[in-house]
């Protein structure tokens, strides 16, 4: 079979065949756009390249655009630099999106990933005019193989007037067969999801797609623009070293199976550095029931640490991308690729027990958690999916190293400046310096365990200091002193540190 029979298997859709620069003609101003794509993975890259070219040879085209989770250059970066994004759903990691939304240029509304699916679908952002969709391949019936990550893609493709459809031949064959896509009904017709272990297979391998609706194929070869991460350092190996001992605890106190509950990981160099402590750790047979596949899973895979790893894609590292594309077919074997309203969702993750582990950019003494605005308003890159599991967890986790700026800020505050996730959801807070087990504990408990436990001590004397003060006031249940409790932030604006001088 021809490499092109076999990416596109049926005869009539291969009239459909045509340039990026046509295919991205669909597009209009004031257009909404959903695209496929998860944490660089999986994302449209030679049709919005040929969009942002229009924009740049001085067309009018802005459009709102939802994908996801965070994309790649070609489409976050091409687009926000052209200035075709008007409005960006819902999470993003790219610097020059993040400008534009920090400058305000581009609208945005940092959401829970499992709640834009059930959004498309009631209309919140108007019609979706056209889905733009990588796949690996077409089926006999239409029906379209997503490629590394799943997001949003069966919503994308179900809501769309019109599909336009990137294969990708980077992408390689052996990732068909490890999607499963199931498609909820709004209520009231919605059905209980039947998901009772993280492996369990509950939909298609490919998303159904009336094949009229498919309005362009483009065929590209662009791999995706994956992010290098960060080396396991000391700090994150400390909080990774903490996070397993006190597993190893809930173990013994019979809190916790041998093999554990599933795990779910957040983003980044911390998150991953957490995860790829399990290596090295005695527990085995895991189970992950997360959003993002990083490198530490490959090597809890190549360690036969895991027997199922369920998520929304696949993001490896620049290195990762190659050791994942060089043992495919052993990868595949581990790795289950669901709709993001699936994998994020919040009946699942509390039916499976999930231990959910984010990363925090400040904590607060008595539990709340910043994860997304800088200095109480400068947007990093979003939520994500952090909330949909922290909530409905068995036990959430969330991690930082004390300080930040070469110390002149600390991750410990007396309040936070923003908060994503409140003291009724945070239940462990660790840090490289301890490890805080907020568990039934009162408001004023936490804040000693807080600042005794994970405080950096260049900042403990001065959260103690405004505690003990705190606590002189005539309210006792979770006492601030409000006029000051910010004022550490200002200082920072101020003078380049929270510290005194
Ligand atoms: N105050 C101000 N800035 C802070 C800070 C604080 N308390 N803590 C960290 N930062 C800054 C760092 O200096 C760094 O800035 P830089 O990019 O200018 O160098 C940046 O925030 C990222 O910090 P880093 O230590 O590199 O952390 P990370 O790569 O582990 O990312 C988050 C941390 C919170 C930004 C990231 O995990 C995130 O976006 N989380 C929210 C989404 C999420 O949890 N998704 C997963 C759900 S499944």
């Amino acid at each position: 079979m021809s490499m092109i029979d076999n990416r596109i298997r049926r005869e009539d859709l291969k009239g459909k065949i045509v340039s990026a620069e046509e295919a991205a003609l669909l597009i209009k101003d004031g257009m909404t756009v959903a695209a496929s794509g998860f944490t660089p993975s999986g994302y449209p890259k030679a049709v919005p390249l040929a969009l942002a070219k229009r924009a740049e040879a001085g067309e009018q085209i802005g459009i709102t655009l939802l994908t996801g989770a965070s994309v790649g250059d070609e489409l976050d970066g091409a687009l926000s630099r052209a200035g075709v994004i008007k409005r960006r759903f819902p999470y993003q990691t790219h610097n020059d999106t993040r400008n534009g939304i920090n400058n305000g240029t581009i609208m945005y509304q940092d959401m829970h990933l499992s709640h834009l699916p059930q959004y498309m679908s009631y209309g919140f952002f108007g019609n979706i005019d056209v889905a733009v969709v990588e796949a690996l391949a077409i089926t006999e019936d239409g029906g379209i193989i997503p490629t590394t990550s799943v997001g949003i893609s069966p919503t994308a493709v179900k809501l769309a007037d019109k599909v336009i459809v990137e294969i990708n031949t980077s992408q390689p064959m052996a990732l068909e067969g490890i999607h499963d896509i199931y498609i909820p009904e709004n209520p009231p017709y919605r059905k209980p999801i039947p998901i009772e272990k993280s492996g369990d297979r509950i939909g298609t391998t490919y998303i159904p797609c009336d094949p009229s609706k498919i309005a362009a194929i483009v065929v590209t070869d662009i791999t995706d623009k994956v992010r290098p991460l960060g080396p396991i350092d000391e700090d994150s190996e400390a909080i990774s070293n903490h996070i397993i001992e006190f597993l190893d605890y809930e173990v013994k106190k019979g809190r916790l199976p041998k093999n554990l509950l599933p795990l779910q990981s957040g983003v980044g160099s911390v998150a991953n550095a957490v995860l790829g402590g399990l290596v090295k750790s005695p527990f085995t047979d895991l189970t992950c029931y997360t959003e993002v596949i990083q490198d530490s899973m490959l090597d809890l895979i190549d360690a036969g640490k895991v027997t199922i790893a369920s998520g929304t894609s696949i993001t490896p590292s620049t290195e990762g991308l190659v050791r994942l594309h060089k043992d495919i077919e052993k990868y595949a074997k581990y790795i289950i690729l669901r709709p993001q309203e699936i994998s994020n969702n919040p009946e699942v993750a509390r039916r499976l027990g999930v231990l959910s582990m984010n990363t925090a950019i400040e904590i607060d003494m008595y539990g709340h958690v910043n994860s997304t605005n800088i200095m109480g308003s400068r947007m990093m890159n979003g939520l994500g999916g952090s909330a949909d599991y922290t909530r409905n967890a068995y036990i959430s986790f969330y991690t930082t190293v004390s300080t930040a700026k070469n110390g002149d800020i600390s991750s410990i505050v007396p309040m936070v400046s923003h908060v994503d996730h409140t003291e009724h959801d945070v239940m462990v807070v660790v840090t490289e310096r301890g490890l805080a087990d907020l568990r039934g504990t009162a408001p004023v408990e936490r804040a000693r365990l807080i600042i005794d436990k994970c405080a950096h001590p260049d900042y403990q004397p001065m959260l103690n200091d405004y505690f003990e003060r705190a606590l002189k006031t005539k309210t006792k249940h979770e006492p601030h002193l409000i006029g000051e409790a910010l004022s550490w932030h200002q200082r920072f604006l101020d003078t380049g540190s929270m510290k005194l001088k």
